[in-house]
């Protein structure tokens, strides 16, 4: 079996983590126990490129479960985590090839690698699988019956795919799912984002302003959970929908230019390029804290700051130090990539469950009715999505009631008014 993995010793630690993460994975644990005994997905070669992370090991396993040969890769040089890799490739069998702080040549032979499998279905998280399948290895095309992307970057990338015509393949937009991105986008990455830059830092959010750049769901999520440890926080939104659904959120909105000289901490969550640039470096505070949780590491001038800084120090893990020609000190954190998975563990299990459960759902779907799928993006099914929330709610020990028939009568109705 071939993969490539930073030290196989760390397996049985990786293992323990994984099966912690399991007991918080209840709806793929019901999924699982269906697909070991219906193989839904017998002999499908499966390739698949996301964030290495103990939730991500236990899709696989239960993909695999289901009859399907899973090849992983990291979705982003600093997100995968070695012990799982170790237990995946060790404890599982599955070929895995990701380390922790990979340069770009080497997360592109992971891609790679994991294309040589020859798989007939693809697992995306921000569309770097599927853009090198289309343009270095559209000989493997012709064989591939759909894909999955997890997420609000890669979903872009796919539209702007169909838009222009060149998607060859079904794909499924797991994270147009609502029992996606209302959670995981927001629960999720609010969560793990401040999770990241406390790890990073261990600063004191209670009085600190934070700025938060994007208003989508990540945005909303970050804000909130800023907001609950006792920040000030400050949105920095060009949709006017969006910034006035912040203000009325109760949270102070302004241009970035200004924000810029008051932050203390400042998170983007845009999915957009050059977010913070030099001109917001120029106003910043001795000490401002710069952090990314978007998908790529695009958001954040890096080559600008460099570009200002006389000096360039690593001050903690996760931590690098510019100091500036005026010796104002701005700290950079994970690189600028996604904070919540370089310097925290991500999403946590709880809710990674439903994205995942998404997913197993989604590549089950495209395996039964790929023949009926033309070369488009697609949302999850609705059945999918409800069947999502009401196991959720179900493993949670959550009740609810249903209409009356006279309740849905009434709602059927136009005759009723005052
Ligand atoms: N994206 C964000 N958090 C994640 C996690 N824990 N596992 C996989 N992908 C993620």
């Amino acid at each position: 079996m071939r993969y490539d993995c930073k030290d196989l010793n760390l397996a049985d630690a990786g293992r323990n983590r994984i099966e912690w993460a399991w007991e918080s994975m209840p709806v793929c644990r019901i999924i699982r126990a269906r697909f070991e005994k219906e193989k839904p997905l017998e002999g499908v070669r499966i390739a698949a490129c996301l964030h290495v992370t103990t939730e991500t090991a236990n899709l696989a396993a239960a993909l695999k479960a289901g009859g399907a040969e899973v090849a992983l890769c990291a979705s982003n040089p600093l997100s995968t985590q070695d012990d799982v890799v170790a237990s995946l490739v060790r404890h599982e069998g599955i070929p895995t090839f990701a380390v922790k702080g990979e340069d770009g040549d080497r997360y592109y032979s992971h891609i790679k690698a994991v294309l040589d499998t020859k798989p007939v279905v693809t697992m995306d998280d921000g569309a770097d699988l599927v853009s090198m399948l289309h343009k270095d290895r559209r000989e493997l095309l012709a064989a591939i019956r759909g894909g999955t992307e997890e997420t609000t970057t890669g979903v872009i990338r796919l539209r702007s795919m169909e838009r222009s015509g060149v998607l060859a393949y079904p794909v499924i937009a797991i994270n147009d799912a609502e029992t996606k991105h209302l959670f995981d986008n927001r629960y999720g990455t609010g969560q793990s984002t401040i999770d990241g830059i406390l790890r990073a830092t261990n600063m004191l959010f209670a009085g600190s302003r934070v700025v938060v750049f994007g208003y989508g769901w990540c945005g909303r999520g970050t804000a909130t959970r800023a907001k609950g440890m006792g920040a000030n926080v400050i949105v920095c939104e060009v949709d006017p929908l969006k910034a006035l659904e912040a203000v009325m959120d109760g949270y102070t909105v302004m241009p970035s230019l200004d924000a810029a000289a008051v932050g203390d901490v400042f998170v983007t969550v845009t999915g957009d390029t050059s977010i913070i640039r030099a001109e917001h470096f120029e106003r910043m505070k001795n000490g401002a804290i710069v952090a990314n949780s978007g998908h790529f590491n695009v958001e954040i001038d890096i080559p600008a700051l460099a570009e200002m800084a006389a000096e360039k120090r690593s001050v903690r893990e996760s931590v690098v130090q510019y100091v500036l020609k005026d010796g104002r000190k701005i700290n950079l954190l994970g690189e600028g990539r996604l904070i919540n998975l370089a310097a925290a563990e991500g999403h946590p299990a709880m809710v990674m469950d439903m994205s995942f459960a998404d997913q197993l759902l989604s590549v089950e779907h495209i395996v039964a009715d790929a023949a009926k799928l033309e070369k488009k993006v697609y949302a999850v099914p609705r059945e999918i999505d409800a069947m999502v929330a009401s196991l959720k709610l179900a493993t949670m020990g959550v009740r609810i009631d249903e209409l009356t028939d006279k309740q849905k009568r009434y709602l059927a109705s136009w005759e009723e008014g005052t």
